[in-house]
């Protein structure tokens, strides 16, 4: 295991690169075994999620290539249907398998994946969606047993949950519909711009959808012999580019992020504008920079569905909240649950209350830096963020948290300025709590 010692207070400058989308390159590497055809990906980031996928898609059978960004994907000789609890245990997306199994192979055999520290993160949209297309569904020993031996039949799939609508829900019924029988229309579908890079991506490979990025999605199914090989570059990934945006706001006189694009983070833009700092996009959007404001003031989140304020973005506002003069608020109606952050910040002097899905913040003047625990992807970025800024020394233990979704973060911060470096940990189990 190994931990990041941070040396805050140093202040940020020069420019960085934003890799490719995590949360768009895992759908689409699962969709590319709709085809038996070569896919060419670009720019799938290179960070622990997108390794487990590739290594099941490699255990079910696909001939998998990767170099710098770039992963080819040959499944012609056939795939399997059933992936490992092993494999798909370490990561909730593998649950996005179950689209493409279906139409491809009309049966499959996945474990349920389970809860995580970010919540219950159920899966009965994804069965209701299949069941919907004509699967059968039973479970059998933790695993989800679907087929459907006639194929799938185009409908009609309202796929509005409790607290929204789904993502990777709707990305299992597009892939799903694409080889179904006749048509299936997406009613309530994620809006989320990773949905609509999978919908260009499948376009490429022959699949007829219209809609994607909207309320209703519209899938003509095709045959399987009508899909073809294609290639497709992935977008920027905005989760990536906002927790660079708010490090600027935090703890630099300006950085430049480039590779970005402006519409997938526009909400956290504006509400970065309203608390005072300075955000400038280049023209054509592909870049910005973002400064910290000479009178930051506080602000109030509640996260929704995209183009709303994303929950994957709280808890590093949470981390500028901490360090911003006034009270502030941070509601997460997608995860109420997703708040374990704010218990290492708090090891560092913040002043946060948590209560029922709701961070109420108030301003203190510095954070000192002290020993934390990571305990998921967004909530270690927040304290990455929160030791930049701190005074003193902060070492971030589990730190393979971060490297599920960061590509190169220590270079990136090093190429900034920060003072961050990666060692081995040798504390018992990586400092964590038994
Ligand atoms: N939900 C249900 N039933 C379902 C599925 C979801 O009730 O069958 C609920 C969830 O519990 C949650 C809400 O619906 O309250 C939305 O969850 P969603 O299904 O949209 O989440 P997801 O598709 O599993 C993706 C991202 C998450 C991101 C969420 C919300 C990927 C691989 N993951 O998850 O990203 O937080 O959408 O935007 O795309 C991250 O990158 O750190 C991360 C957790």
């Amino acid at each position: 295991m190994e931990k990041l010692i941070v040396e805050g207070g140093h202040l940020l400058k020069g420019c960085v690169n934003i890799s490719g989308s995590k949360n768009a390159s895992l759908p689409i590497l699962a969709a590319s075994l709709l085809t038996d055809k070569p896919v060419c990906i670009y720019r799938v980031p290179d960070v622990t999620d997108t390794n487990y996928m590739i290594q099941i898609l490699s255990q079910l059978g696909a001939s998998v290539e990767r170099a710098s960004g770039t992963v080819r994907i040959s499944s012609s000789d056939g795939i399997g249907v059933s992936a490992s609890y092993e494999q798909v245990r370490k990561m909730r997306a593998s649950i996005c398998l179950l689209g493409p199994l279906m139409a491809r192979m009309r049966r499959c055999t996945l474990p349920l994946p389970g809860g995580c520290v970010i919540g219950d993160r159920p899966v009965d949209l994804h069965v209701r969606a299949l069941q919907a297309l004509g699967a059968r569904v039973r479970m059998k020993d933790g695993n989800l047993v679907m087929d459907a031996p006639n194929g799938l039949v185009g409908t009609t799939v309202d796929m509005r949950g409790e607290n929204g609508p789904t993502v990777l829900g709707t990305d299992n019924l597009m892939m799903a519909a694409v080889l179904a029988r006749g048509t299936t229309v997406i009613e309530s579908a994620a809006r989320e711009p990773e949905v609509v890079d999978l919908a260009n991506f499948l376009n490429k490979m022959g699949a007829k959808i219209e809609g994607a990025g909207s309320r209703t999605i519209t899938i003509h199914g095709v045959g399987h012999d009508e899909l073809r090989g294609c290639e497709h570059t992935v977008i920027p990934d905005r989760i990536e580019t906002g927790t660079f945006m708010v490090a600027g706001a935090m703890i630099s006189e300006g950085i430049t992020i480039n590779r970005v694009c402006r519409e997938h983070v526009q909400a956290v833009a504006d509400m970065l504008t309203d608390c005072g700092h300075t955000v400038r996009f280049a023209p054509g959007g592909d870049s910005v920079f973002v400064a910290r404001g000479k009178a930051p003031r506080g602000g109030v989140i509640t996260t929704s569905p995209y183009p709303g304020f994303p929950t994957d973005m709280q808890a590093q506002m949470t981390a500028l909240f901490s360090l911003t003069p006034g009270i502030s608020a941070v509601k997460d109606d997608i995860f109420p649950q997703r708040f374990m952050h704010c218990s290492e910040l708090k090891r560092m002097g913040a002043n946060i209350k948590v209560d029922n899905g709701s961070a109420l913040i108030n301003g203190v003047e510095s954070l000192s830096g002290a020993p934390v625990m990571a305990s998921d992807l967004r909530a270690s970025a927040a304290l990455v963020l929160a030791a930049l800024a701190a005074e003193g020394t902060t070492e971030i233990h589990r730190l393979y948290h971060i490297d599920r979704g960061y590509e190169l973060l220590d270079d990136k911060l090093l190429g900034l300025g920060a003072h961050v470096r990666r060692v081995q940990d040798t504390s018992s189990r990586g400092g964590e709590v038994l």
